[in-house]
């Protein structure tokens, strides 16, 4: 068996070919045009890859973006103080604080002080909460990809067995919340689970978040299983350039699984188009 691919990249053109008719919209009816903030606190590079594609892509589906470079040493009180000052800001319908933060600074403890109802990121509690509970939360946007991806090759999730590998706030527990709220039998497995390979052969759908190179082999799928890699890892290669890689052994899982997510080119650009889907929703929600 030869795996079908499955296109992140295509189908992220599309969420953000929607999201821009919604865009259009909102500001017809309403005359509201959605604004994304993005606060980065230092000068880590990857983190500012993603907050200058973040901001590019909030600008090219017509939304404005407000984008917040602070110095790696910024106290807890400014942080405060412009977080507080974008809750009050009604041009601002989402608000991103980029992590990892320095190590003086409390992701979770900042993270609170986020209006809910700008909490594009979906990390709140109250968004969480609502999440497992029930509601109507922002969900998180790199699960949200990932979900919008199996269902485009599987709708029918109810019943069947999910494992994802990772429990971080960010992909593998609201992963699981959302795997759940299908009705699909889910385990969350992680860096202290016995017999890793046994537990991935029952999955019918397997996610794999954990950050480890092509950690997922062939041998640990179930033939006929839907594989989302959303590791992204830079590896050495012998010209010096590096590749990235996923945390799945992708050729070698292609051969058994039914299909199977490319890194790069899987849920990663699916992970900003649903942040971009989120802030149209949030701007949506401020008028209704
Ligand atoms: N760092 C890595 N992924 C994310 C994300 O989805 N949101 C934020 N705020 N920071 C991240």
């Amino acid at each position: 068996m030869t795996a079908l691919r499955i296109d992140g990249k295509a189908f992220a053109e599309q969420v953000r070919q929607e999201v821009a008719e919604g865009v259009s919209a909102l500001k017809a009816s309403h005359g509201v045009t959605p604004g994304l903030a993005v606060v980065l606190v230092g000068e880590d590079p990857a983190s500012q890859v993603y907050v200058r594609n973040k901001v590019k892509q909030t600008e090219a589906c017509g939304m404005r973006s407000f984008h917040h470079v602070l110095d790696v040493d910024t106290s807890r009180e400014s942080l405060m103080s412009l977080i507080q000052s974008l809750n009050a800001d009604p041009a601002v319908h989402g608000i991103l604080v980029q992590l990892p933060l320095p190590a003086h600074l409390d992701s979770k403890d900042v993270i609170e002080a986020i209006d809910p109802a700008k909490d594009v990121d979906g990390f709140h509690t109250s968004n969480v909460g609502q999440l497992w509970t029930g509601g109507n939360p922002f969900v998180p946007c790199t699960p949200l990809g990932c979900m919008k991806l199996l269902k485009s090759i599987e709708p029918n999730i109810a019943g069947k067995n999910a494992v994802v590998i990772g429990r971080s706030n960010i992909v593998g527990r609201p992963m699981a919340a959302l795997l759940l709220n299908e009705s699909a039998t889910v385990t969350i497995a992680h860096s202290k689970t016995h017999n890793l390979p046994a537990v991935c052969r029952e999955a019918d759908i397997l996610v794999a978040a954990v950050g480890r190179p092509q950690m997922v082999k062939a041998d640990w799928i179930k033939p006929g299983a839907i594989v989302l890699d959303v590791g992204i890892n830079r590896i050495e290669t012998e010209d010096g350039k590096g590749r990235l890689v996923g945390d799945v052994d992708f050729d070698d899982v292609s051969t058994v699984a039914r299909a199977i997510t490319p890194v790069p080119g899987g849920p990663g650009p699916m992970t900003i188009a649903c942040l971009l889907a989120n802030t149209l929703e949030a701007a949506k929600r401020s008028v209704s």
